[in-house]
This record gives C-alpha cells, structure tokens and sequence, in this order.
C-alpha cells in the first residue's frame, strides 16, 4: 500500500521501543574514553537525572569524556555522547562521577532519515510539550534515546512502610558495578520519594515482557500510593530479609537497602546495594530500548523480541 511506503517520511518513529530480552544482555556495550584511556562501562554507567540529563559512573574519566555505544554482534559503532563532569557524589568510602551530556549522535539511520526523522521527533515533542511526563528539551530527549541503545530493563518497585505503600515502574536505574553499588533515578515528585528517603528500603521485581501492560499501568503509582497490596491485579509474595511484597511472577526479586540519596536536577538519586537476590522465575524481560535501534536491527534481521 502507498500508506505504508509513504509512513516513513512523514511520521516519526517511536522514541521508545518495549522489547524483551533474556537477560543479562550484552548485545551492547558502553565504552568509556578518555586521555588515551578506555574502559567497559556497559555496568556501570546509569542515568542519574533527567533536567539537566545527567550520567553517572564509578569512574573517574576526567573532565570530557566520550561514552560510545556498540553492537556485539556487527560492532558497529551504534551512537556516542560527549559528556562534562558536573560534579561527585561521596558516599561510603566510593566516589560516584556525574556527567552532564553535551552532546551526542547515533548512526542507526542513514542520511538524510536521521536527520529527518530527529526533526519529525522534535516537532512532535514541541507540539505535545505540555502533556508530556519528560518534559525535556528536544536535544536532552535525543540524548536520552542514545543512552537508551543499551536497552534498559524497567522494574517494579516496592515500597512499604507503615502508613504508606507502593509499587511503581522504574527504568532509570542500574548497577555500578565498580563501586558496587544499584542506583535509581526517580523523580522527586514521586509520591513515594520522601518515604524511601526515610525508610531506606525498597524491593526491585524484574519483569516478565509479557506483563508489560500491568507494568505501563502502575504508571498512575508516581502520584498516588497504593492503597491496598491485594488491590494489585497479580499477586504479590514478600521478599527474603524485609518482606517487602514483590511481583510473585517476577524473573528476579532484588532487595536494595539504601545508602545515599540527594536531588540531581528533577530527579532524586537513590545509591543502595543489594542485600539479596532471588531467582524466582526464567523467562525474557522487559527492556526499553530507542525506536531507531529497532530500526536498525529489524534492517539487519536481528530484531529485538517486540512486546
Ligand atoms: C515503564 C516505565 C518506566 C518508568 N521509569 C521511571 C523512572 O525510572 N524514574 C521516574 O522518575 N519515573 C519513571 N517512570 C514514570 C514516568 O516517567 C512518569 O513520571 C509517570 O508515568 C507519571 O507520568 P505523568 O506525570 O505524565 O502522569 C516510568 C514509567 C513507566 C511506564
């Protein structure tokens, strides 16, 4: 159909794609340079805030490094961010480097559709401005796709305390692996922020793909607390050491007890370390990755598992 030739030029693709991926996933990797020097950051790098975007590492890697994101499979160089050291978070006896991003480019698209399927996204983020939840500027938000070509696993979060209970999703989050640390990166006008600042506890569930629906659902958790742990449409089993409820069908429970926590921008910065880890169920996770990474790697037929 013409429609479907036609689509390309003149919609823009999806800044978002929802794929499931077995993890743990190296199908790319991130790699820190600076002054000569290179390391594998794939875990250990994470998104700290999102105004002004912000990437965290334990490393230290000067004042303006380079991330650069590749394909394990073709190692073809997938995108770059050029970064700025912003400052340090000191917390334990570890050292937490934050980076604001100057820039950035990704190479899943060829000239002249990158170029205008940026502008297409650009325009479309404008015009919907006011009801977007990112809020971001068009260039922070490109920058953001590109941190997105390490497809990031989204969690459920759970909060209890007395008074208060929660379950919301996350995929601002990841470990840095170095310092040893999981960090979360959540809006500080989530509803649940001040309490996880003072109870210092909260239970990960890695999610099946398939629950993706629930998942995009429990949305609405940022605003408002949960009222009841058996209002949730799928059950809940308590987690191992703070019997926390967690998603009975979850691939992985995590316990996090945090350490540190302190406002980045528009985003509260959690650092915990992970007291416990159980393996409940096997199967794909979900992931979000950028729609123009998808592209690419329908183009090449090595497609993520779309959900
Ligand atoms: C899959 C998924 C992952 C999310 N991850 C995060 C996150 O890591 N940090 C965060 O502050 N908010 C996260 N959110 C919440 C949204 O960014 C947003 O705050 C929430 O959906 C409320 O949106 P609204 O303010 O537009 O109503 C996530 C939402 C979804 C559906």
């Amino acid at each position: 159909m013409w429609k479907d030739w036609i689509r390309p030029f003149v919609r823009p693709l999806p800044q978002w794609s929802p794929v499931a991926i077995a993890p743990p996933s190296q199908l790319v990797t991130a790699t820190l340079r600076w002054n000569g020097k290179s390391t594998d950051v794939t875990a250990d790098h994470t998104v700290a805030s999102l105004r002004p975007l912000t990437i965290a590492t334990s490393f230290d890697a000067g004042q303006h490094p380079v991330l650069e994101y590749i394909d394990s499979t073709t190692e073809k160089r997938l995108g770059v961010l050029r970064l700025v050291r912003a400052g340090t978070v000191n917390t334990e006896d570890s050292s937490i480097a934050l980076y604001h991003v100057a820039s950035g480019e990704h190479h899943c698209l060829t000239w002249p559709r990158r170029s205008w399927n940026a502008w297409l996204q650009n325009r479309s983020m404008l015009k919907n401005r006011a009801s977007s939840h990112l809020n971001m500027e068009p260039a922070a938000a490109q920058q953001l796709m590109i941190a997105y070509l390490c497809p990031r696993p989204v969690i459920l979060v759970s909060v209890n305390a007395p008074g208060h209970q929660n379950i919301f999703p996350m995929d601002l989050i990841g470990p840095l692996k170095r310092s040893g640390f999981f960090s979360l990166a959540l809006r500080s006008t989530n509803v649940s922020q001040p309490v996880m600042r003072e109870v210092r506890r909260v239970a990960l569930s890695n999610i099946p793909a398939a629950m993706k629906g629930i998942v995009y659902k429990l949305s609405e958790h940022h605003k408002q607390p949960l009222q009841d742990w058996s209002s949730l449409p799928f059950p809940v089993q308590q987690s191992r050491e703070f019997g926390i409820p967690a998603v009975a069908a979850a691939l992985r429970v995590q316990e996090l007890a945090i350490v540190h926590s302190q406002e980045i921008g528009s985003h509260t910065f959690f650092l915990g370390r992970v007291i416990s880890e159980e393996h409940w169920s096997e199967g794909a996770q979900l992931h979000h990755t950028a729609g123009f990474h998808q592209i690419y790697r329908r183009k090449r037929d090595i497609p993520f598992t779309e959900v």
